[in-house]
């Protein structure tokens, strides 16, 4: 790979051998200085890690860290990736539930185009204004920002769902979400940059740099993860794109191929609302008919009452007419 050609990359090694990833070594020097070498002037990398904690932090995390510093990588930030949910468990400690996000740049970022998310409080406030050399705190009233950057402690859910909502990708054992490739790749890189992924695992970074027109780039040592990512990619990219590891040159922002699923998925969903809408026509119909026989079944059952009535009243009558002729009989018997 030439040097200095990559923008970003936003990648997670294997660590401690918490997970068997078929049975591959990893050799974390030598992947970082191939890193420092093909990253440009200006690029970053977001390095993606976790420590062992059974038995004491492995600190693996800050060793790399350092490691990347005496490479000549600035430590441009240390960000916190949250997982919201299925943190690990633990009977002596507090429960683990992040891991860290090395943001480590060859020189001063080239590229930050910061997420920005809405804030509390709108409006007007008298807000603390401090220009004076005298240290005194002023208010002027002043309009609050109604959005402001991102903290560096970010959040994500993990699990189906989470994570992503492709299930092949649990295939393999260590995803992240796709959510923080995006908000990295959106941060630190522009549209047609090229996205590299050194241990891509299921393609989580490819898919999301193709998604957001960004060029990419994915490796992996194993051949099955590179079999789920090229599927993950292939459900989102145009018929006639190139496959994995060729990089999409994204013209203008309506050809983005996501837009393309988008719209289908629109058709398939317009559809489904057809036939709910047909079904719905046949059911009313039904309850149209059935109310009508209700209606036939309540009359009958009304003319059966009438005909009970009268039945029971010439029972009545019949009941009389026998009791005026037994009278009768009884005056004829009498002796004389
Ligand atoms: C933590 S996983 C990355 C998962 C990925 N971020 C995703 O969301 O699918 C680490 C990956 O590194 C790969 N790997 C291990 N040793 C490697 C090596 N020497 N070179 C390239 N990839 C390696 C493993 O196969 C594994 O897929």
């Amino acid at each position: 790979m030439p040097s200095e050609s990559i923008d970003l990359i936003v990648t997670s090694p294997p660590y401690d051998n918490l997970r068997d990833y078929k049975g591959y070594s990893f050799d974390f020097e030598s992947v970082a200085k191939s890193l420092f070498k093909v990253i440009k002037e200006g690029g970053v990398v977001v390095w993606v890690v976790g420590d062992r904690i059974n038995g004491g932090r492995s600190l693996t995390s800050f060793r790399q860290g350092l490691y990347f510093q005496k490479l000549g990588f600035a430590m441009h930030d240390v960000m916190i990736y949250q997982k919201k949910n299925t943190p690990f468990m633990r009977s002596n400690s507090y429960t683990n539930c992040y891991e860290f996000m090395f943001v480590l740049s060859k020189g001063k970022p080239k590229t930050f185009n910061p997420i920005k998310e809405k804030t509390v409080r709108h409006g007007y406030e008298m807000l603390v204004h401090n220009k004076k050399s005298d240290g005194i705190n002023k208010k002027i009233l002043g309009k609050l920002k109604p959005e402001k950057t991102k903290t560096n402690i970010w959040q994500y859910a993990v699990g189906l769902g989470g994570t992503t909502s492709d299930k092949i990708a649990f295939n393999h054992p260590a995803l992240f979400p796709e959510k923080l490739a995006e908000d990295h790749i959106l941060s630190w890189s522009n549209i047609g940059d090229l996205v590299f992924d050194p241990m891509c695992g299921s393609g989580t970074t490819c898919k999301m740099a193709l998604i957001n027109e960004r060029k990419y780039l994915g490796v992996d040592i194993s051949e099955e993860y590179i079999e789920i990512a090229k599927k993950r990619i292939e459900w989102i990219k145009k018929p006639n794109a190139p496959s994995l590891f060729i990089h999409y040159k994204a013209e203008k922002r309506n050809d983005n191929p996501f837009n393309e699923i988008l719209s289908e998925r629109r058709g398939v969903l317009s559809e489904r609302r057809g036939v709910l809408s047909e079904r719905r026509g046949v059911l009313s119909e039904r309850r149209v008919v059935l109310s009508e026989r209700r209606g036939v079944l309540s009359e009958r059952r009304g003319v059966l009452s009438e005909r009970r009535g009268v039945l029971s009243e010439r029972r009545g009558v019949l009941s009389e007419r026998r009791g005026v002729l037994s009278e009768r009989r009884g005056v004829l018997s009498v002796p004389k």
